[in-house]
């Protein structure tokens, strides 16, 4: 099976929202693909099998305007046909990546359904989130959701208090 990760492009935007349509209850309009593809072009992905079939995707944005400065993962899903491929690692790695390259992120965010288990393995153990906090009834039949965070690096605050501590 040839797969390949790479950014999206906005030609890709139907395809990834059908994807989406196939895997999660959570939907977009397209205006919201194209809010995100137009303000973070680097921060979102395709999985694409060997006829050029978008078979996963992630949706990335920066949340700018809060401090410090973070990216928040707005979805992410991979078809049935092609799971525990490796594709969703690849997909939140190369975004993570570019949220550090290209914004200078201190940290990833995101939520997830309190059963969804294959999800919360990937953000737990495969790539190191850990959950800040339980929001009840956050998701439209009431289920509760997790919110989870990613530290890409330590705030100033946390950094001088690591210096101090090997200096002392
Ligand atoms: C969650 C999802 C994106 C995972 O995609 P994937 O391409 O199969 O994930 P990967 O192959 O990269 O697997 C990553 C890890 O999760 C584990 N995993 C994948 N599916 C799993 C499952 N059903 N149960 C338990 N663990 C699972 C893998 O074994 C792997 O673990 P490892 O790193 O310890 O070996 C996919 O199942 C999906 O699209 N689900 C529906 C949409 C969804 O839930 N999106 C997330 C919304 S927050």
């Amino acid at each position: 099976m040839s797969l390949s990760v790479r950014e999206a492009r906005v030609e890709d935007l139907l395809q990834m929202q059908q994807t989406n349509l196939w895997c999660l209850p959570e939907n977009y309009n397209l205006k919201y693909y194209l809010y995100h593809i137009l303000s973070w072009p680097q921060l979102l992905y395709v999985a694409e099998d060997h006829k050029a079939k978008v078979v996963g995707y992630v949706l990335a944005k920066m949340e700018e305007d809060d401090e410090p400065a973070h990216g928040h993962i707005t979805s992410l899903s991979v078809l049935r046909t092609h799971r525990k491929c490796g594709l969703a690692t690849k997909l939140m790695t190369s975004s993570h990546d570019r949220m550090q390259e290209c914004f200078d992120a201190a940290h990833v965010a995101l939520h997830v359904r309190r059963s969804n288990r294959a999800a919360f393995h990937l953000y737990s153990e495969t790539l190191d989130y850990h959950i800040r906090d339980v929001e009840k009834g956050y998701y439209a039949d009431g289920e509760d959701a997790y919110d989870m965070r990613k530290t890409f690096k330590l705030t100033k605050a946390a950094a001088d208090i690591v210096a101090d501590e090997t200096t002392s």
